[in-house]
């Protein structure tokens, strides 16, 4: 996928060989420090979200009314600057995730239940990348082979993150396995056709489309047709082709009328 090549400019690495030592070294410092705010505050809006959630709880909102659904959704959505902060790819990204998932959910029938597990884990399915260095979100070109098996680890930091959070129990499987694909090649764990989460091969899907209508810092972005091919092509192997085929029908049809 796309998201593994990065244009972005803003690491100024020794892998531009612009950076002497004491200036890389000084470049790594304060990278380091940013990722300790962003931790302290990750941690902090878990916490604030899982005391909203026990005290919900406590005053006997067994079934949250609209407004602390809301209020939930706020926080989790904020959670999501984090990982803003740190790859600017992904700007607005998890957003346009969760409202093509939440599209072609309903498309393919999901409860008003599901939906909501879905908008919640279609837009922190990335929030793992908060445990990735910059230094390797961030790179310009291509990755090694070491960076990029530290890429991989993001789905599981992102479901570690939310394990705590019991709200969000049913929206874990999408953060863990995302990149699963459909003939099991994918990662974490090789997931293969219908044993990948349904809402996790959901998010597959409408995450790649995101990433391939969307301009990067270093190309533009594909056309709609280009995009629809590339999905096409992908049917059946990265992607569950049942959902390829309702994601076109209904979904990007829906778009362009
Ligand atoms: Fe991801």
């Amino acid at each position: 996928m796309v998201i593994f090549t990065n244009g972005g400019n803003n690491m100024p690495s020794t892998c531009s060989g612009l950076l002497d030592e004491g200036s890389y070294i000084e470049e790594l410092k304060k990278q380091n420090n940013e990722l300790l705010n962003i931790n302290y505050r990750l941690q902090r809006m878990i916490y604030q979200t899982y005391s909203l959630y026990a005290s919900l709880n406590h005053t006997g909102h067994s079934s949250p009314d609209i407004n602390n659904k809301e209020a939930y959704f706020k926080t989790i959505t904020a959670l999501t600057s984090t990982i803003d902060a740190k790859d600017t790819y992904t700007r607005n990204h998890s957003k346009n995730v969760a409202r093509y998932a939440v599209s072609l959910g309903k498309s393919l029938g999901l409860s008003e239940k599901e939906l909501t597990g879905m908008r919640y884990g279609a837009v922190l399915h990335d929030i793992g990348k908060i445990g990735i260095p910059d230094a390797i979100l961030n790179k310009p070109g291509k990755l090694t082979e070491d960076e990029f098996k530290i890429i991989m680890g993001h789905p599981s930091i992102g479901a570690s993150i939310l394990a705590p959070i019991d709200f969000l129990k049913d929206s874990r499987d999408i953060v863990e396995h995302h990149h699963e694909r459909y003939d099991g090649c994918g990662y974490p764990f090789g997931l293969k056709g219908e044993s990948i989460p349904f809402a996790a091969r959901i998010v597959g899907i409408v995450d790649s489309w995101d990433a391939m209508t969307s301009d990067r810092s270093y190309r533009c972005a594909l056309s709609r047709e280009k995009a629809i091919r590339q999905l096409e092509d992908g049917s059946g192997s990265q992607f569950d082709p049942i959902m390829v085929k309702t994601f076109i029908n209904s979904v990007i049809s829906s778009l362009s009328s």
